[in-house]
């Protein structure tokens, strides 16, 4: 992925959107962060699937009041799908939520924010059959 870096700051952890700069090679910042994205590669038009985000799956983020996953969000493409807030050490960064979609907008993608380490980036192409 050539255009996976999108810093905006890179001195800077709360600027910009973070993705993964060599997916065969993360680092610790990175496993704890990603979100992971689980979902058919081809779905047809306008049936219901579901679509699983996970943060912390290579990796064990903390999950306590001082640092924690505030928001998982979905789109496909730049179309919003949802958000689901999280409480921190009450709740798990990981969500499963049924989608149906008429049509591609592009690849769905997932942002996740941490309270500590801003925003981050993960996407996964899926086709949509008629
Ligand atoms: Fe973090």
């Amino acid at each position: 992925m050539a255009d996976a870096v999108r810093y905006v700051c890179a001195e800077d952890i709360l600027c910009g959107v973070r993705t993964a700069k060599d997916l065969k090679a993360l680092t610790e910042l990175e496993q704890k962060h990603l979100p992971v994205i689980t979902a058919p590669e081809k779905v047809k038009r306008n049936e219901v699937f579901e679509v699983t985000i996970e943060v912390g799956k290579y990796k064990a983020h903390p999950n306590e009041p001082g640092h924690f996953i505030e928001w998982i969000e979905l789109y496909s493409g730049d179309t919003f799908l949802f958000r689901v807030n999280l409480s921190g050490s009450l709740s798990v960064p990981k969500v499963t939520i049924p989608v149906k979609l008429s049509h591609a907008h592009g690849p769905l993608k997932a942002w996740e924010k941490c309270n500590l380490h801003g925003l981050w980036e993960a996407t996964r192409e899926i086709e949509i059959e008629e």
